[in-house]
């Protein structure tokens, strides 16, 4: 079974290669400002990530879910509003990869709702949807 288990891991690293070797994601072109400032929130995205993943595992849910609704949350979204129009990521999007964005924020906050009231059950069941947004994204779509 363990056997087994190692086998399905190892095919899908190998097909995750290939797929990376390949590279079959759309190319989205975004200003060079834009793309800077994408990166940045990436960043912040990682970070956040980690920290809602700590606190959830140390039992503190009502500050994971406040983390993730700060940063990644629709509190989160329109972060860019202010900057001029080549330093904003969404806009220059396609709709197709701005609408994974945006079910990101909606997933991160169905889960904060859930973490901030306490419920621990339906918080970890939500947990992945936090994830596999940037999963989704990353698999789909590039900038370079
Ligand atoms: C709508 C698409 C999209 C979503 C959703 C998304 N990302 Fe990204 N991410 C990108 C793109 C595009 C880049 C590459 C930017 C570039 O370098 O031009 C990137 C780059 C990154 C990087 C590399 C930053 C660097 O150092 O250059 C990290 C880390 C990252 N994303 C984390 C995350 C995490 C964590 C999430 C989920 C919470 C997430 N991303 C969700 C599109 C997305």
């Amino acid at each position: 079974m363990k056997a087994f288990a190692l086998i399905l891991a190892a095919v899908a690293v190998l097909s995750a290669g290939q797929a990376l070797a390949a590279d079959n994601r759309q190319l989205a072109t975004l200003p060079p400002a834009a793309q800077d400032a994408l990166r940045e929130e990436m960043l912040g995205n990682l970070l956040a990530i980690n920290e809602i993943l700590t606190l959830m595992a140390a039992g503190k849910l009502k500050e994971a879910g406040e983390v993730a609704e700060k940063s990644l949350g629709q509190s989160a979204m329109g972060k860019h509003r202010d900057k001029p129009l080549d330093a904003r990521p969404g806009p220059h999007m396609p709709p197709a990869m701005h609408g994974i964005g945006i079910d990101g924020h909606r997933a991160a906050s169905e889960f904060a709702r859930a973490a901030s009231s306490g419920d621990r059950e339906r918080a970890l069941a939500l947990l992945p949807n936090l994830t596999g947004t940037c999963v989704a994204c990353h698999y789909s779509w590039r900038t370079r």
